[in-house]
């Protein structure tokens, strides 16, 4: 083993509120998971390609010094995404053999692909002094120019600025980190809900509500929905861009509104606002199932404060914040009754806010 070896860590993340809003430049309130991706890279200063390897994948994949948008697909993807972003922006990255190890559960909503691109980027860029702002965007590019998800940055910077019990408000205008207080204890408690739903359709969707939402904001005659006012919504002719924009401009409300309430350990009035977060997804930005609307509201019915899903959307996780009881109480009788439903088995997670990215 060569002692230039470097190893990396970044959590997956999981949004507390503010869905859709980073790439209309608004708020959002995610923390990082104490949930992970490793990368363990050794540089070869003989070679340009990169050689990967995933615990969790059968293949080997190996990445060319010239590699381009379209030559690398599936895990593999967002690896040579980074190193494609950090070439085309001008970073010297040696080639070498880099492995893969994670905890964070893929397709469940959680960032695993963020996680993965934020520790192959920390562990490949030990030699430069990169912010964890422009690793973001390293991050972002690679996701949206190589493995074409246009997704915003609410997942890269959970992961890169994530800490310990405690929640971040990122505004996506000025791309500031605000730390919020949130330890977890009886009164407050987290659970994920992994629906185990395949998000069909769900990149196409994505891509559909963002144009909504840039439809939006050029018919209202601003740059982005965050220079509208609360009300401009009610100025735009009924139909699906109206309905698009009130979710966006009303979760941006409530973002703000949570974050006092939890820094108050208000966690009723933080738990009624995720509930009408995840009645503005289903009704206003219609990115719920019926499938993930029956685990929210079996989360609410058990006692939480507070149940949403999280993330994209058309599948994925569940958010519950819960008092010490209710989360007993979820994690004992939730998973029967979305099986008697006729879906698959849930899983449900305890989790904390833990570390950001890190070397290691
Ligand atoms: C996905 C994207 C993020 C964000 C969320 C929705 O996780 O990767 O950029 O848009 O959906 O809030």
């Amino acid at each position: 083993m060569s002692d230039s070896r470097i190893r990396s860590y970044a959590p997956g993340r999981v949004n507390l509120i503010g869905e859709h809003t980073d790439y209309n430049l608004g708020f959002a309130l995610p923390i990082a998971l104490d949930l992970g991706t490793t990368a363990d890279f050794e540089p070869d200063p003989g070679t340009g390609t990169v050689v990967a390897e995933s615990d969790g994948e059968p293949e080997v994949v190996t990445i060319g010094p010239d590699t381009a948008p379209g030559d690398v697909s599936g895990w593999g993807a967002y690896i040579a995404g980074c190193i494609w972003a950090l070439r085309t922006a001008g970073h010297e990255v040696p080639g070498g053999r880099l492995r893969i190890g994670s905890t964070v559960p893929v397709g469940a909503g959680l960032s695993s692909s963020a996680a993965l691109e934020c520790a192959v980027l920390l562990a490949m860029t030990a030699h430069l002094e990169l912010s964890r702002h422009e690793l973001a965007r390293l991050a972002q590019r690679a996701e949206n120019d190589y493995a074409g998800a246009p997704t915003g940055l609410l997942d890269q910077l959970s992961s890169l600025f994530g800490q310990q019990d405690t929640a971040l408000l990122i505004d996506f205008r000025s791309l500031e980190v605000e730390p919020v207080p949130l330890p977890v204890d009886e009164s407050a408690q987290l659970l994920v809900i992994d629906s185990h739903a395949p998000h069909r359709h769900a990149a196409g969707e994505y891509a559909a509500r963002r144009a909504s939402c840039e439809a939006a904001a050029a018919e209202l005659g601003v740059a982005s929905l965050r220079e509208a006012d609360d009300d401009a919504w009610r100025r735009l002719p009924e139909g699906h861009n109206r309905a698009r924009a009130r979710h966006i401009l009303t979760e941006n409300a409530r973002v703000l509104a949570a974050t006092e309430a939890l820094a108050a350990a208000d966690f009723a009035t933080a738990g009624e606002l995720m509930n009408a977060s995840h009645d503005s997804m289903r009704d206003d930005f219609e990115i719920t199932t019926p499938h993930i609307d029956l685990i929210a509201a079996i989360a609410q019915q058990l006692g939480s404060h507070g149940a949403r899903m999280t993330g994209g959307g058309f599948g994925g996780s569940v958010i519950a914040l819960a008092p010490a009881p209710a989360a007993e109480r979820i994690c004992a009788d939730l998973p029967k009754a979305i099986t008697d439903a006729g879906h698959p088995a849930p899983t449900v997670r305890r989790v904390r806010p833990g570390r950001g990215a890190h070397l290691l």
